[in-house]
């Protein structure tokens, strides 16, 4: 999809460029390459990009499939040209990918992962005002390694009736994701990071994890540093989230620990996420899944989505864009007559949609 066309053909065009003349902080206009998805994803995918039409941010999206296709050797790829895309753009924004069962290949998303070497896992978990849960004051960001650990895909039967997975922990992926936390915590104004563990049962694998995290917590004296057992983790966090800033840790924790810090704020419709490569690269994404029970009828929430392309244009350095589309989604959940069935409400996708541009519109 041509989405300079698009704009020009569309009636909200002429305030769209406007503002984006108007604007003091007008910055040049940026590709990113757009992965909609599959079930809901499409849906929620427009909405997003009718949001940000609206608020008149400097993305044209290119949009890919990402379809497996068969190759000579008859193994399933990612197609070339969304590979190329990527490497392009740099940046990405991604629907949810349904996971086909035994179509030999391997899960996207993993695909995804390994190709652009995502190596970490942002989780901004926060209390939206409006939505009650049983916690108020949620603000927890999770960084999870992503190419490793128990994902490393390294499995065997030794004999019939005895498998063997291996956990893989290596120094280099250990040290960059936490100099990430370090660094993102710092640029972020946090003021504490914790290490997730468990080196007193797995002493090499994660002691080394461990030892790499203590290694980074040294360059940043700014920051206050705490090491704490998964199992402790866990039980703190439901009897009090606020006492947690930004956690780091190995990846299977990182894959539960952040989906139970997203229950904590109201589920995985409303949690971004954004999977940070080398070099600047970055993919943000939902983290819920394609939603086939309300697939094609206009049911959708779109939050998720919507907050993983506003950590999208802070990581391009968008911020004021990124403030005034969050605030009207923020905004639009907690006046509450125009929400989506999942947080209470009886409007439709496209209608909440609207709500949200209406109100991006007029904020400055
Ligand atoms: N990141 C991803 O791409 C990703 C993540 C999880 C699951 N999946 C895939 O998605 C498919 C379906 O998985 P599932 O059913 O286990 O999980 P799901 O997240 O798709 O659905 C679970 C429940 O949450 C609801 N839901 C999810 N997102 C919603 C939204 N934005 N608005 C309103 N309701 C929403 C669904 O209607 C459903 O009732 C599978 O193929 C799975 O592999 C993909």
């Amino acid at each position: 999809m041509n989405t300079k066309l698009l704009l020009i053909k569309s009636p909200n065009c002429q305030i769209a460029f406007k503002r984006l003349l108007s604007h003091s902080t007008a910055q040049q206009l940026r590709k990113v390459t757009l992965i909609p998805g599959d079930g809901i994803g499409t849906e929620i995918s427009a909405s997003v990009q009718k949001i940000f039409e609206a608020a008149g941010a400097p993305i044209e999206w290119e949009a890919v499939d990402v379809t497996p296709v068969k190759g000579v050797d008859g193994k399933f790829r990612i197609p070339q040209k969304a590979i190329d895309s990527v490497n392009l753009t740099k940046i990405g924004l991604k629907g949810p990918l349904a996971t086909p069962i035994g179509k030999g290949h391997q899960s996207l998303n993993l695909a995804l992962r390994k190709q652009f070497n995502l190596f970490a896992n942002v989780r901004p978990c926060k209390s939206i005002e409006g939505y009650k849960t049983p916690y108020d004051d949620v603000d927890i960001i999770t960084i999870r390694e992503n190419t490793e650990g128990e994902y490393s895909g390294i499995e065997h039967t030794i004999v019939p009736g005895v498998v063997q997975s291996i956990k893989l922990i290596t120094e280099q992926a250990s040290r960059r994701v936490t100099e990430y936390a370090f660094k993102y915590a710092t640029s972020n104004k946090r003021e504490k990071v914790t290490v997730v563990h468990k080196a007193n049962i797995m002493r090499l694998s994660d002691g080394l994890f461990l030892k790499c995290a203590r290694e980074s917590a040294e360059q940043y004296p700014n920051i206050q540093f705490e090491e704490m057992y998964l199992d402790t983790v866990c039980l703190k966090m439901v009897q009090d989230p606020s006492q947690f800033d930004v956690l780091v840790m190995p990846n299977l924790y990182g894959d539960i620990l952040s989906d139970l810090c997203a229950g904590l704020i109201g589920g995985l419709g409303l949690t971004p996420s954004g999977n940070i490569g080398e070099a600047g690269s970055a993919i943000f994404e939902a983290v819920h899944g394609t939603a086939p029970d309300i697939a094609g009828q206009d049911k959708a929430n779109p939050t998720a989505l919507l907050l993983s392309a506003v950590m999208m244009l802070r990581h391009l350095d968008m911020f004021d864009y990124a403030r005034r589309i969050e605030q009207a989604c923020f905004d639009t959940i907690r006046d509450g007559k125009n929400i989506t069935g999942d947080l209470g409400g009886k409007a439709k996708c496209s209608e909440f949609t609207d709500e949200i541009c209406n109100r991006v519109k007029d904020l400055q």
